[in-house]
């Protein structure tokens, strides 16, 4: 299959938005950007095309995807009980890269949520991927636009270098800004839960949510067949091919850990270079965690182009968005974390 190039930057933003738009129409299946990520969208209404998408992506059918609406009447649309908190949740946090877990309706494809009862939804800030909702008038179903395991994409080439050939088109637009895939909290059950961070931080949520309680898997490693509260966090993710371990301590600490070890890399933060003297990499700087969150995953596909044995990758504080780049460095790491 050709997968066509929509550039929305220096090519006919109305017109690509059309075509992006006439394709989820008839049920194929195009990648988007967002703020966090991009999204492979398809209808969330269309068995067909949905299976499509986890065919493209490689990706296990039981982990279901997000569905992206561009407002409160679509809400209305594929979840069947809106309890208040989820109201509250919507006028702090949406249009934003926040998503509920909610109640779902028939409306919404049997693939689309994995054999759940529930339903993931996000309103999405990003432009383009409104406009496309809006013209298309569909809800999209749209998981991380790269390949199943692989770093999340925050670019279009990152896009291209997974799927190009796989799907019908790819909305070229700008780099995401955040970086890091949105927070998702689940709120049909008897306490809202934190199922995955992102940069609605726990603290924010608290404010509107004060009885959340953290799911397990936020920090470590699902037991083997447990039942999971959202299934994408039982699978392996992020991965570069180059072994990675996290590595928690202090800019000196790191350094003297990873200064001398043969054939690694470090991947770490700006304040650690003045100790560093092996081969490195900057993700961002330790003091802004959003810088971090949006260069995570590029820096994750960059470290396998430097020939390296190993990687160490210095972890972020635990708080502010810094938890979702925590979250997905313990997972890029497979575990493996070395505190000093
Ligand atoms: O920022 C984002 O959320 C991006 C952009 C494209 O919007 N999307 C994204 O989708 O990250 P994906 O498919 O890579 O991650 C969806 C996560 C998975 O961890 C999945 O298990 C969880 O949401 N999820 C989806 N539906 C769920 C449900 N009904 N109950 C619990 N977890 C659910
Ligand atoms: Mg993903």
């Amino acid at each position: 299959m050709k997968t066509l190039r929509l550039d929305i930057i220096s090519g006919d933003y109305d017109k690509n938005i059309k075509i992006a738009s006439d394709i989820l129409k008839s049920g194929g299946i195009v990648a988007v950007p967002t703020e966090t990520v991009y999204g492979l969208a398809a209808s969330a209404l269309d068995d067909n095309a949905i299976k499509n998408v986890f065919k493209a992506k490689g990706r296990p059918q039981d982990n279901p995807l997000i569905v992206h609406i561009s407002g409160m009447d679509m809400l209305r649309k594929v979840a069947r009980e809106i309890p208040d908190t989820a109201i509250k949740c919507a006028k702090a946090f949406w249009p934003g890269p926040f998503t509920m877990v909610l109640k779902r309706t028939d409306l919404v494809a049997e693939s689309v949520c994995g054999g759940l009862d529930t339903v993931a939804i996000r309103m999405p800030s990003e432009q383009s991927i409104r406009d496309i909702i809006e013209c298309s008038g569909l809800p999209l179903a749209a998981p991380s636009a790269n390949t199943s395991g692989m770093p999340s994409p925050t670019t279009y080439t990152h896009v291209l270098n997974d799927l190009d050939g796989k799907i019908d088109a790819v909305v070229c637009g700008n780099d995401c800004l955040v970086g890091v895939e949105s927070t998702v909290v689940s709120l049909f059950g008897e306490k809202p839960r934190l199922l995955r961070p992102g940069a609605i931080t726990l603290e924010q949520l608290k404010e509107v949510l004060p009885d959340i309680e953290v799911d397990k898997a936020v920090f470590a490693e699902p037991e083997k067949n447990a039942k999971v509260s959202s299934p994408g966090m039982k699978y392996k993710h992020y991965s570069p091919k180059t072994e990675a371990f996290l590595v928690e301590g202090s800019s000196k600490d790191f350094a003297e850990f990873v200064n001398g070890k043969e054939n690694s890399l470090a991947l770490c933060f700006s304040e650690d270079e003045e100790f560093i003297s092996t081969k490195y990499m900057v993700y961002g700087t330790k003091s802004d965690e959003s810088t971090l969150a949006k260069n995570v995953f590029s820096a994750l596909r960059d470290v396998d182009n430097e020939n390296a044995t190993s990687v160490y990758i210095h972890a972020p504080s635990k708080s502010g968005v810094g938890l979702a780049v925590y979250n997905r460095l313990i997972r890029a790491a497979a575990y493996k974390v070395i505190k000093l």
